[in-house]
């Protein structure tokens, strides 16, 4: 069962007292790593002994690490946090099963009240959980820290490249919105490139990717920097670029190698995959705009 399997079920629990508990909680960590009841009940403006035992009962379902005087953020409680918000907020009522399994983040299905499909993607970087970390003392409070902001960060600029990208190519899945470490997209259908899915058009995807590319790099001015088949979904005819985090500005230093590296990579999986004989650099000055055909 993973972290968002636990946090999904905990959602539907949890009492007033502890969702506020668990707020001053996520304030106090972003700044100290740790927190002790004495602080979450100032924090939350509510009686120390309410605070423990919303803290006990949180720690008895696996949702905050920690016990007696020190406590601390897990995963489960961030993503609790944030699906709760989502259904705050009526983007979602409830959360689906696991679509799949990416390198940095886990992807969920999830609905709204109209039966509408999003795909819910969980950033999951850094260490696993603190939650069974026994030994509190040598739990590092920068190391909470920067395991939050690195989550949470990784899921804003997602959003943020993603807005940016919207409406410049339909290769680009929508987001509806970010919240904490996730991100809410378009579900997409389809599969990855690197499964090799058959391809009504193989020249025509390629082209479509390249044009993508294009114009994330002439008019959003981004790189997505890890283009590669595991990046690219496909449901035979349609292509999508996915997975934005590590995308940078046309302004980095390193944006053209990263570039090269987008379209390269994509050109040689093209003709491994599809036989297609494109020249790369043709293709890499098509998508930096020096060229206005793609072959
Ligand atoms: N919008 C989406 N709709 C459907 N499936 C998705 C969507 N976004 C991602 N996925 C699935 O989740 C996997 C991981 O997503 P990805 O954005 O590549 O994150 P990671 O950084 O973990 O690789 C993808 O390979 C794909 O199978
Ligand atoms: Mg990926």
């Amino acid at each position: 069962v993973s972290s968002t399997d636990r946090a999904a079920r905990v959602v539907k629990l949890l009492k007033d007292e502890e969702w506020k508990t668990l707020l001053a909680l996520e304030k106090a960590s972003s700044v100290h790593g740790f927190a002790d009841p004495g602080m979450l009940s100032r924090l939350s403006r509510q009686p120390p002994e309410r605070v423990k035992f919303a803290l006990e009962k949180l720690a008895a379902r696996g949702v905050v690490s920690g016990s007696g005087p020190k406590y601390a953020l897990t995963r489960e409680s961030v993503e609790a946090l944030a699906i709760r918000e989502y259904v705050r907020r009526d983007q979602i009522s409830a959360l689906g099963a696991i679509i799949a399994k990416g390198k940095e983040s886990d992807v969920y299905e999830a609905f709204d009240e109209l039966g509408s499909v999003y795909a819910l993607k969980f950033f999951k970087l850094g260490r696993t959980s603190f939650t069974r970390v026994r030994r509190k003392r040598f739990i590092d409070r920068a190391e909470i820290r920067s395991w939050m902001s690195m989550n949470y960060e990784a899921a804003e600029r997602e959003h943020r490249s993603l807005r940016k990208l919207e409406g410049l190519s339909r290769a680009f899945p929508k987001a509806i919105s970010h919240n904490r470490s996730t991100v809410l997209l378009e579900e997409l259908s389809g599969v990855k490139l690197s499964e090799r899915p058959e391809l009504v058009a193989p020249q025509e995807a390629l082209d479509e990717i390249l044009e993508a590319v294009r114009r994330a790099y002439q008019s959003a001015k981004l790189v997505n920097g890890d283009l590669s088949e595991y990046n690219i979904l496909s449901d035979g005819l349609r292509v999508w670029l996915i997975d934005w985090p590590q995308a940078v500005g046309t302004d980095h230093p390193n944006a053209v190698d990263l570039l090269r590296h987008d379209v390269f990579t994509v050109v040689k999986f093209f003709k491994r995959a599809y036989g297609l004989e494109v020249d790369e650099s043709s293709a890499l000055d098509y998508a930096e705009g020096t060229r206005n055909t793609s072959a």
